[in-house]
């Protein structure tokens, strides 16, 4: 059986990407107004800045923002693969990536996900989809400022990492994380072109080999 291609998970995924689908930033008048008076370097300049994050996912808070289904599927089927057992997510928001990855630890035999976001509204609903889709024994959720909460207590050997939280912080995230990858374990960032100095650490050598793989996807395998 393939936990992410039958009930319960399979039809509230495509619920929830349906919801995610009709609810961009566009379509809540406060977050449009504010994102609409921003000029373009003044977008990007928030996008990768590593101060300001807060604020503004804080006006993001009522939007999933979720990884593409092509890129959850991706997730499930590198998690798979892998045969992960210990996965590190930043960013649950709903929860639909994580959704994806605690799918394929069910499939690998069990395991343990480690997923952080810092709206508690957020991690509620998140924690909710995980028990809907039967997966939450599966998974840890870890409210607060990933700076902070994913600074301790991580496991000693991680297998994969995903990386979906605000942009300008894929390096320091990377940092925290690192001492504990094993060597082969991938990480996949979304979104990584809004994080230049994280490209250029893993395509850079490093102890990583890196490539675009799609437009929204840079994955990378640790060598160690
Ligand atoms: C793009 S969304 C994540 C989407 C999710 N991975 C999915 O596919 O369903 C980014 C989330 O990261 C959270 N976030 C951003 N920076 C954070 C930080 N420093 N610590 C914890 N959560 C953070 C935001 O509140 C937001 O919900």
């Amino acid at each position: 059986m393939t936990t992410l291609t039958t009930a319960p998970v399979a039809p509230l995924l495509d619920l929830l990407f349906a919801v995610d689908k009709e609810a961009h930033p566009a379509s809540d008048p406060e977050v449009a107004a504010y994102w609409n008076g921003l000029t373009a370097p003044e977008r990007s300049a928030l996008m990768q800045s590593r101060t300001d994050y807060a604020d503004f996912y804080a006006r993001l808070k009522n939007l999933p923002l979720a990884v593409s289904r092509e890129t959850g599927n991706l997730l499930y089927m590198l998690a798979r693969s892998t045969r992960a057992s210990a996965i590190v997510e930043f960013g649950t928001s709903f929860g639909l990536s994580t959704l994806c990855l605690a799918s394929a630890l069910r499939d690998n035999g069990g395991g343990h996900l480690i997923t952080s976001e810092f709206e508690a509204s957020k991690v509620a609903r998140a924690r909710q989809h995980l028990t809907d889709g039967g997966l939450a024994d599966l998974v840890e959720f870890r409210e607060g400022d990933a700076l902070e909460t994913l600074a301790r207590d991580l496991p000693a050997s991680v297998d994969l990492l995903l990386l979906d939280g605000a942009k300008g912080l894929y390096l320091d995230i990377l940092a925290l994380v690192e001492p504990h990858l094993r060597t082969g374990a991938l990480i996949i960032a979304d979104n990584a072109d809004h994080c230049p100095p994280y490209l250029e650490k893993v395509r850079g050598g490093n102890g990583y080999l890196s490539l675009p793989f799609s437009d929204e996807v840079e994955l990378s395998i640790y060598l160690g």
